[in-house]
């Protein structure tokens, strides 16, 4: 099955760093101002320019006209609890108060199917409208939510990784696993889940706080074990979180010595947050390969600091991008990106668009240890992409036809976008959502949004 994608097209083949506009090493990016992907039952045939593509490409190929948009290697959300999709918009005094009031008693439910799968198609559904097409997912402690995720995710096509929250203390009882359960039921998962079809599972414990070392000692255990498996936590996110560890591992040179300890740093590892790292911590993440999950919007939302995203790309430490809904704010990358883009200003760093984007696509890919699969428009990968609307709502159409360059127009849907900036998302070359376009004669409102077969949700 061959299919043709015409358009403006974007995508990275390694960091573009803080080079802008004319000084740009070009080795970083590939850009077709006329351009197009040949899809090839499911993967990317070709990228380039269309005249080239179309030469190729035999008579009669099908083509997407999506010209006058830009084309982008789909959206890795690094971080993000599909559990969470009700905790959204729930405000607490902090992160380890937001637990307790809100977080645990909603993931008490997961171990429902009914409520969980309902939970994940919607999650799902969110994701794709918003050019998400793939993540790195937290269930809950229940064997059952993990199951529901991939069901759906399976069924979709979908390029996921998650995993079983593995905690046996300080949460309720009604949460708590043990040590021996936990390796149990994650060993079994993943023998059930990992590597069929798209999917991929991540040993998960929650953070270093709701782990005994019994339990931390089975997640290294299972590292070991599972030695090409993902490895996904929540590492010094808050301050009054970091002393805790302190307490709890009074051995420990700093927090993230504790997964150290536990052989939890390698590539694939990712971990949420990273705010209050030190400089030998940095090192310690970039020699081991370990990802840090940069969640802005989460992370002024519960007040928890700013992470400094220069500090942690001049050390050499991967980075991705991340929602953490629901102690983030939205399932919106775009937004994401536009608290990246402030947080990191409010620590003197001013992130260029084109890097943002980056992080955003191929960093993204590369922290979970998925960049021969997805992450840009390389010959082979998976054709996961998104299609970026200038004229998304009429304030981005306006502020659109002043933006002159490449950079001034990613900024433009990084500060001003949101769902609505998606025209439409791919997975593995099919439509799985196209967004209906606004129009003045009915008041400047977006009309219906469709998923692809499925019913109008709302724009
Ligand atoms: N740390 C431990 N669990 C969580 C969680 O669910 N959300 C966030 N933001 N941080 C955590
Ligand atoms: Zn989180």
């Amino acid at each position: 099955m061959l299919k043709l994608i015409r358009g403006e097209v974007l995508h990275f083949l390694s960091d573009p760093g803080e080079e802008t506009g004319m000084h740009r090493s070009v080795a970083s990016y590939r850009h077709f101002e006329d351009g197009a992907l040949l899809v090839e039952d499911g993967h990317i045939a070709f990228c380039g320019s269309w005249q080239d593509a179309r030469a190729l490409a035999p008579s009669g190929t099908p083509v997407d006209d999506h010209s006058g948009r830009l084309v982008l290697p789909g959206f890795v959300d690094t971080h993000v609890h599909y559990p969470q999709t009700d905790v959204i918009a729930s405000p607490g005094k902090g992160l380890l108060d937001w637990l307790d009031r809100y977080t645990f008693p909603t993931e008490r439910h997961f171990n429902d199917p009914v409520r969980a799968a309902e939970t994940a198609e919607f999650f799902c559904d969110e994701l794709l409208c918003n050019g998400t097409t793939t993540a790195m997912v937290f269930a809950t402690v229940h064997p059952e939510s993990v199951d529901a995720f991939f069901t759906v995710a399976q069924r979709r096509d979908l390029r996921m990784v998650a995993g079983k929250v593995m905690m046996d203390r300080h949460c309720p009882a009604f949460l708590r696993d043990t040590a021996q359960a936990s390796y149990d039921d994650s060993k079994r998962l993943i023998q059930r889940w990992h590597g069929i079809d798209r999917l991929a599972y991540a040993v998960t414990p929650r953070f270093a706080v709701t782990s005994t070392d019994a339990q931390m000692q089975m997640a290294g255990a299972l590292a070991k074990e599972f030695p090409t498996i993902a490895l996904h936590s929540h590492l010094a996110e808050s301050e009054a979180e970091v002393a805790w560890v302190r307490e709890l591992y009074p051995w420990s040179r700093s927090y993230l010595d504790v997964y150290d300890h536990y052989g939890l740093l390698r590539q694939p590892a990712v971990y949420a947050h990273c705010i209050w790292l030190d400089p030998e911590d940095r090192r310690r993440m970039a020699d081991c390969g370990t990802a840090i999950a940069f969640s802005p919007t989460s992370n002024l939302f519960l007040g928890s600091g700013l992470l400094n995203l220069r500090e942690a790309l001049d050390d050499g430490v991967r980075v991705g991008i991340a929602t953490d809904v629901g102690g983030g704010t939205s399932f919106s990358m775009l937004r994401t990106l536009a608290a990246a883009y402030q947080v990191s200003h409010l620590n003197g760093y001013v992130l260029p668009a084109m890097r943002a984007f980056y992080l955003a696509t191929l960093s993204g890919a590369i922290a979970l240890g998925l960049d021969e699969s997805i992450g840009n428009f390389s010959d082979g990968k998976e054709a996961d992409f998104i299609v970026l609307d200038p004229e998304a709502t009429p304030l981005i159409a306006r502020r659109m036809k002043h933006a002159e360059t490449l950079e001034e127009k990613l900024f433009v849907w990084l500060t001003l976008g949101d769902d609505r900036a998606v025209k439409a998302t791919y997975v593995k070359g099919v439509k799985q959502w196209e967004r209906a376009a606004w129009s003045s004669a009915a008041g400047s409102s977006l009309s219906a949004a469709c998923p692809q077969g499925g019913s109008p949700r709302s724009g």
